[in-house]
């Protein structure tokens, strides 16, 4: 994809100087210069055509939109004091608002004990937002879901359900098209409202995880962008589908790092795109997931904050085993050159990859008092009582945002590779420099992040040996 930059380079060149009328009138001489001049004229004007297309600089969006940061805090946990709107909250007036259309792009369904064997009081949440999801068809909203192509390991009565219930169901072979998952999760009602975060279509997600994402709320203007990024996956869930390269025109958007849209987001200024990846998955103009987030960090110039469930400068699931520094070369860069303070919240659970300790203590040591460099690592863990400890994959911190001065980052991928190179993810980028009253985007999540990072359930990575135990079996 090339940046808008290319175009801006591409200014026609100064009238040119010459004055015909000076020279003797040589015919083949005056027929060059007036073929030059024709060749000129042409570039200009197609110059013209394709920047007005590719920029489109659109109408400033006019939507009332709200946003909403809306978080899953596991049962049995507490921060004393009222905490953000509940996913389950969102997803009920999602479900319950919708009129039209529902669209939801996710990696698998399990939203009932039923899919996971277990008994547990607290899938009923998940359950309802489920049947709540089945009663749509009837009321005359299409409801259309894009999945990873499920495999065996996952249960697939969800799925049945949906389409029962009048819903369309594609599956996307992400292994096929890109060696990859489709893991982004997002869901789009009535081209006006959206929710995408961390939580998965899993009723523990709504319970027993630890989730962030946002809701957005009366947004045509977003809803209909984050809406090219579903047909794309609405296409590629079609049977024996390939990736069109270049992507045609419909799917491409006007709105990314370069020209974000601008809008008002809960009555204050903000400018925000929505990003993808892999990079095959992006149309023209798309912003591709890395180079967001990468760009989120290098224009920090105070702070760079992440909370994520896993963190590898490594690719994770591929083979040969390959190293993949692009985040953390980018991370040492900004405590180096620009004394930026970055503090890194990873989860800690009995599946956390044994490499990624090393590594993680290695950022950490970057740190020092005495050179100044302020890098701060620790971990996040989610307790659990006995029983909470046996529901399969279960009691984690899965947050997968950054936040700065500038920016917030709410994106649905963990910090390693293979989710920027081969799987399917997206992410909501916002900048809001404020200074209105109620807090900005990036103020929430700060707080958010300063919340968990002071909290009880937060360990330095240095004094974290004793819980070391119980992050990734060793
Ligand atoms: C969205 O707009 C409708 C109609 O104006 C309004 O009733 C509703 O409260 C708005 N939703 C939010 C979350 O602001
Ligand atoms: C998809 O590909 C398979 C194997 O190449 C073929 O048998 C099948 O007919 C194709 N299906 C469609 C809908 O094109
Ligand atoms: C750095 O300084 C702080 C405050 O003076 C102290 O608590 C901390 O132990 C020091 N860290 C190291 C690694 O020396
Ligand atoms: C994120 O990383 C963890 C640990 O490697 C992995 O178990 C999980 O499946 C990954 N994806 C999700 C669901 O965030």
């Amino acid at each position: 994809m090339k940046p808008y930059g290319v175009y801006e380079q591409l200014e026609p060149p100064e009238e040119p100087p010459a004055q015909p009328g000076r020279f003797s009138p040589k015919p083949a001489l005056l027929a060059a210069v007036l073929v030059t001049l024709l060749f000129l004229f042409f570039i200009h004007f197609f110059h013209l055509c394709s920047s007005s297309a590719l920029r489109r600089r659109a109408e400033p969006c006019a939507d009332p939109c709200r946003i909403v940061l809306v978080e899953s805090i596991p049962e049995g946990m507490s921060y004393g004091g009222p905490g953000n709107p509940s996913t389950f909250d969102a997803w009920l007036n999602l479900v319950g608002g919708a009129r039209r259309s529902l669209d939801v792009a996710a990696f698998y369904w399990t939203m009932t004990n039923e899919d996971t064997h277990t008994q547990e009081p607290s899938a009923s949440q998940g359950e309802q937002i489920l049947e709540e999801l089945l009663k749509l068809p009837a009321r005359g909203v299409s409801v259309r879901v894009a999945v990873n192509t499920p495999t065996s390991k996952f249960p697939q009565s969800d799925l049945r359900a949906l389409e029962l219930s009048g819903a369309a169901v594609r599956t996307v072979d992400m292994p096929r098209l890109t060696r990859g998952v489709l893991h982004t999760k997002f869901w789009i009602v009535d081209g006006a409202h959206l929710y995408i975060g961390s939580a998965n279509m899993d009723w523990r997600s709504l319970t027993q995880v630890k989730e962030l994402g946002a809701a957005v709320y009366n947004c045509s203007c977003l809803a209909r962008d984050l809406g090219k990024v579903f047909e794309a996956y609405w296409v590629l869930g079609l049977p024996n589908a390939s990736i069109p390269a270049p992507w045609p025109a419909t799917f491409s958007t006007s709105f990314n790092m370069e020209t974000p849209l601008e809008l008002n987001l809960n009555d204050t200024p903000a400018a925000v795109y929505f990003s993808s990846a892999p990079p095959a998955l992006c149309a023209p103009g798309r912003t591709e997931d890395l180079r967001a987030l990468l760009g989120v960090i290098d224009a920090a110039e105070d702070f760079v904050h992440v909370a994520v469930m896993s963190y590898l400068p490594t690719m994770e699931f591929s083979y040969p085993k390959r190293f993949w520094p692009a985040i953390d070369n980018r991370l040492r860069k900004a405590v180096f050159e620009r004394r930026v303070k970055v503090r890194l919240l990873v989860g800690c659970w009995p599946h956390s990859k044994a490499e990624m300790f090393p590594f993680l203590k290695s950022l950490a040591a970057v740190g020092d008092n005495r050179t100044r460099y302020s890098v701060e690592v620790r971990l996040f863990m989610v307790p659990s009582s006995e029983a909470q400890a046996r529901i399969p994959y279960a009691r984690v911190n899965h947050n997968k945002y950054m936040v700065t001065e500038k920016a917030a980052y709410i994106g649905t991928s963990n910090w390693s590779g293979d989710y920027f190179v081969q799987t399917a993810g997206s992410a909501l980028v916002v900048q809001q420099p404020g200074g209105g009253a109620g807090a900005t985007v990036p103020e929430q999540l700060r707080a958010v992040f300063e919340r968990d990072w002071s909290s009880q359930y937060s360990a330095d990575i240095g004094d974290a040996a004793r819980w070391e135990r119980l992050c990734g079996s060793r």
